[in-house]
């Protein structure tokens, strides 16, 4: 790829940052501006210089660009939003086309926005733009698929309704078509695993437990392919944890009496009515009946001392502990994801697989990068990229502590700073 194309792309990201961090009249600004000049100048010179946006990804020419260029991720971004399919800059391009094109770049998107006439308000004469022609097919696919996703949730609901009604009652179940649908859920983590992860927090006030249990197995299947286990690894993995709490159906839930002899019983009695599954795989047995054990063995049941848990059981306790974390209590108050990723982190220490679990944290995220978050010290900043430790990732601190924007962001590392990150903020609390 060429050099010229990604002093073009940096350029840009730099201008677009360098309009929306500083105002006019800092140097800056007049020099992020004043470099994209420069930049398009030189791409521009013999020929229009053209980017296309496709499938996801920048082009120039038939050249893709890498994702880890600086700023990339807000390029793109900023054409998929304002569904932009190509730009053209050409041979003329001033300062005036670079300022316009910034600001255009930095509007909030909408239905609304009329990129073209945007432009044209601001002067952009050197600058060309196509859209994307609206795609409803694909639109409609997406919908298909995140359709057939909530389909397969569902019908994994009703099979361990059905399951567990026949386990209480002494018989067995065939989980035949239940290892098919788990199979297609692990499938589809591969394709989409943020639709997959979304479905996790679906659930219900009437059959918790069921909404439970599918959600631990998406947790589950989430640490399963992160840690590259084969197809018929991940449906026993994922059968397991559908089925982790199955010994609870033996007894009434809703008596609160009997809440201790559940919690204390319900791994010996689950793995008894498992025991009773025909076929070879034992997983789920195992699961049920070491899901609580705990790695130090701070757990129930008992065991022996050198007792090691099956790396299912250790993989599930960990989703297990997760899916809870981030349930609603009784009074409806649930815990933000990052506050139950430092949950588990403090926990893989002592009951929790600590390598398990870091991959765990490292699959699903704790603060994506671009999330808002404040630091103890009551300072205001924008995750700005990943260190060594999930929990303190890079940052750039854009307002002060009392809420007032810095007019130079400050970029820092939270552990040579001194501070953590006490809470991710919800960005239209702040009106970004
Ligand atoms: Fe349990
Ligand atoms: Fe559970």
């Amino acid at each position: 790829m060429s050099e010229t194309a990604v002093g073009v792309v940096t350029a840009l990201a730099q201008a677009r940052r360098a309009t929306q961090l500083y105002p006019p009249t800092h140097p800056s600004f007049a020099e992020a501006v004043e470099g994209l000049v420069t930049a398009v100048r030189a791409a521009a010179a013999a020929a229009p210089f053209t980017l296309n946006w496709h499938q996801g990804r920048l082009y120039h020419e038939s050249a893709v660009l890498p994702d880890d260029l600086p700023g990339m991720a807000a390029m793109a971004e900023a054409f998929e939003a304002r569904r932009i399919e190509s730009m053209g800059l050409h041979a003329g391009f001033g300062e005036t086309d670079a300022l316009g094109l910034t600001e255009v770049l930095a509007l909030k998107p909408g239905p609304d926005l009329d990129v073209d006439a945007e432009l044209a308000s601001r002067g952009v004469s050197n600058v060309s733009i196509q859209f994307l022609a609206d795609d409803d097919e694909e639109r409609e696919e997406r919908d298909r698929k995140r359709e057939a996703d909530r389909g397969m949730y569902n019908q994994l609901i009703s099979m361990l309704r059905a399951a567990q009604a026949q386990m209480a009652r002494g018989g067995t179940a065939d989980l035949g078509h239940a290892s098919g649908v788990v199979a297609g859920i692990a499938g589809r983590l591969g394709e989409d695993q943020a639709a997959i992860l979304a479905m996790a927090t679906m659930r219900a006030k009437t059959e918790a437990d069921l909404f439970h249990s599918t959600n631990v197995m998406i947790y589950a299947l989430t640490l399963g392919t992160s840690l590259g286990l084969p197809d018929e690894g991940l449906t026993s993995l994922g059968l397991s944890a559908l089925l982790h709490d199955i010994g609870k159906s033996a007894f009434d839930t809703a008596d609160e009496h009997q809440a201790q002899a559940i919690k204390l019983m319900h791994p010996s009695v689950g793995a008894q009515i498992l025991g009773r599954l025909p076929g070879e795989d034992k997983a789920s047995m195992l699961v049920a009946y070491e899901h609580h054990m705990g790695m130090d063995g701070s757990g129930y049941p008992e065991r022996p001392a050198d007792y090691i848990p099956h790396p299912y059981s250790r993989m599930i306790a960990i989703a297990d502990r997760y899916e809870n974390l981030t349930k609603p209590d009784p009074f409806g108050v649930a815990q933000t994801p990052d506050r139950a990723v430092v949950q588990i982190l403090r926990e893989a220490r002592g009951p929790l697989d600590a390598l398990f679990t870091r991959l765990f944290v490292k699959a699903i995220g704790v603060f994506p990068v671009g999330c808002l978050v404040r630091l103890s010290d009551m300072r205001v900043a924008v995750v700005a990229g990943h260190g060594n430790d999930a929990l303190l990732p890079k940052v750039r601190v854009i307002y002060d502590e009392n809420g007032i924007e810095l007019e130079e962001p400050v970029e820092l590392l939270p552990d040579e700073a001194q501070v953590t990150i006490i809470e991710v903020i919800d960005p239209d609390a702040l009106a970004l």
